[in-house]
């Protein structure tokens, strides 16, 4: 008789299991976005217009927090999509709407570009720095005195190893950014602090659960910045581990939203009560913000684009 197969440890667990989605299933999805979107362009709505950006304020109660974060503000963006089809204005607008609140935070929770798509008609967000520098030009406006974090979305790590690094390098110099790849920060305030957490996307294989939780104190505030709200799942094989606070995006809230139907098409999650919105799952509160910007064509339908305004209470 042989030994048994070891266990297999979380990250292995959440390797076999996890919901994978590829480029080419990305796309057939797409598709359906694009039968709905023709109809919705000829008709002329569309909610992509900068103007149309609304600031969500959203209060999250917090019964660990330390009495210094009561009314802590965190401005969120994300999936901003630069590209031809998310100009610098667009962006501009939502880093103003930001910078008018006066966050203590800023976190940017991924998709920052597109990653290239090839039709019969057109290519589509092919990678080009200059798309990564409207960003860092528009978002100069933002100087929150705990300073920006952000974590990579599927797009970015689509886009090439080359993508990733000049992102990655070019937000640090331009704007400070700190990279949460895989790992925890404290923030202090007088002599209280919380913990702020990054993983790098759902679907990579540099996702680490584990890593990121490495020095986690579990009986101190922690908000996790994950671009996949169905890193929620992710919980499951890792016992002990968990959040107050997650900040997610990708969605895009479904971009396209049917009245009486809702979105015909969701990249790669299964659970739709993580479509957007604040959710709650085994004590763990989810926000999932609707993002700047938007994919492949210029429309959102009953989903117009989001930015953020966490506050702690
Ligand atoms: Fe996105």
């Amino acid at each position: 008789m042989g030994e048994d197969p070891p266990n297999p440890s979380p990250e292995e667990k959440s390797i076999l299991f996890k919901p994978m989605i590829d480029r080419r299933s990305f796309l057939k999805g797409m598709a359906g976005v694009f039968g709905v979107s023709l109809v919705g362009v000829g008709k002329g709505y569309s909610n992509t217009d900068k103007n149309e950006i609304l600031l969500e304020r959203v209060p999250v109660t917090i019964p660990n927090l330390p009495a210094a974060f009561r009314g802590f503000k965190i401005a969120q963006l994300s999936d901003l999509h630069s590209s031809p089809l998310v100009s610098i204005d667009h962006l501009q607008a939502s880093a103003n709407l930001a910078a008018r609140e006066n966050p203590d935070l800023v976190v940017l929770t991924g998709d920052f570009i597109g990653h290239k798509i090839r039709t019969f008609l057109a290519k589509y967000h092919e990678f080009d720095r200059q798309y990564v520098d409207n960003i860092v030009e528009a978002f100069s406006v933002l100087k929150p005195p705990h300073g920006i974090f952000a974590v990579l979305g599927n797009h970015d790590f689509w886009s090439g190893p080359e993508a990733t690094q000049y992102i990655t390098d070019t937000f640090s110099k331009g704007l400070g950014v700190n990279w949460l790849r895989n790992r925890r920060v404290e923030l202090q305030r007088g002599s209280d602090r919380i913990q702020l957490i990054g993983v790098d996307d759902l679907w990579e294989k540099t996702f680490s659960l584990r890593k990121a939780y490495q020095n986690v104190d579990p009986e101190r505030t922690r908000i996790l910045l994950s671009h996949n709200p169905e890193v929620n799942e992710e919980f499951q094989w890792n016992s002990g581990l968990s959040a107050e606070l997650i900040l997610s995006g990708h969605t895009h809230g479904g971009q396209v939203v049917l009245p009486f139907i809702g979105p015909p098409f969701l990249p790669g999650i299964r659970n739709k009560k993580f479509i957007g919105g604040l959710v709650e799952e085994e004590g763990r509160q989810t926000y999932i913000t609707r993002g700047v910007g938007h994919l492949v064509v210029p429309l959102r339908l009953n989903c117009p684009p989001e930015v953020t305004l966490i506050e702690l209470i």
